[in-house]
């Protein structure tokens, strides 16, 4: 069986490629996903893509891939929480409630150069690792972290 990867966005990210692209770049959201699942192809790994713009149902789904993940059917998650990065407690209890599940936190900016209220993550404490600033290519580094440092070679 190929073990997954769950690549998983959070509120605004469905906008990529027209929203603020000076920040995040043209590339939408749909190519986005499309690049991780052939580089979760090329380490060996299934990926599963999922957005949404509201806070439970992440939450769900974070207590679904928990699940996954203790039948041995997930490696473990990409996550960009959006902006509720900087507010949601309920998202760090979640992927508390979980908590061998590994979560690599995901941002595509570098939060620490911008606004002082990007500068806290409630998801930080809770998250395996972080990966900031490195645009959308981010997003494969953070898998590249998962299966380096969780997967079965690792
Ligand atoms: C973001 C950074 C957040 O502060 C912001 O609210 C986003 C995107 C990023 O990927 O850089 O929506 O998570």
């Amino acid at each position: 069986m190929t073990r997954q990867i769950l690549v998983l966005n959070g509120p605004n990210l469905n906008l990529l490629g027209t929203r603020e692209p000076a920040q995040y770049g043209h590339t939408t959201l749909a190519d986005v996903e499309a690049q991780c699942r052939a580089h979760g192809q090329a380490l060996g790994y299934g990926v599963e893509c999922f957005q949404s713009n509201w806070e439970g149902a992440l939450i769900d789904k974070i207590h679904e891939s928990g699940r996954l993940f203790r039948e041995g059917v997930l490696l473990g998650v990409v996550f960009n929480p959006g902006a509720l990065t900087h507010t949601s407690i309920a998202l760090h209890d979640a992927i508390k409630g979980v908590e061998t599940m590994p979560v690599v936190e995901c941002h595509i900016s570098n939060v620490h150069a911008r606004e002082a209220f990007r500068h806290h993550s409630w998801i930080s404490p809770v998250a395996a690792g972080i990966v900031v600033g490195f645009g959308i290519e981010g997003y494969l580094i953070a898998m590249d972290a998962l299966v380096r440092k969780f997967g079965s070679a690792g």
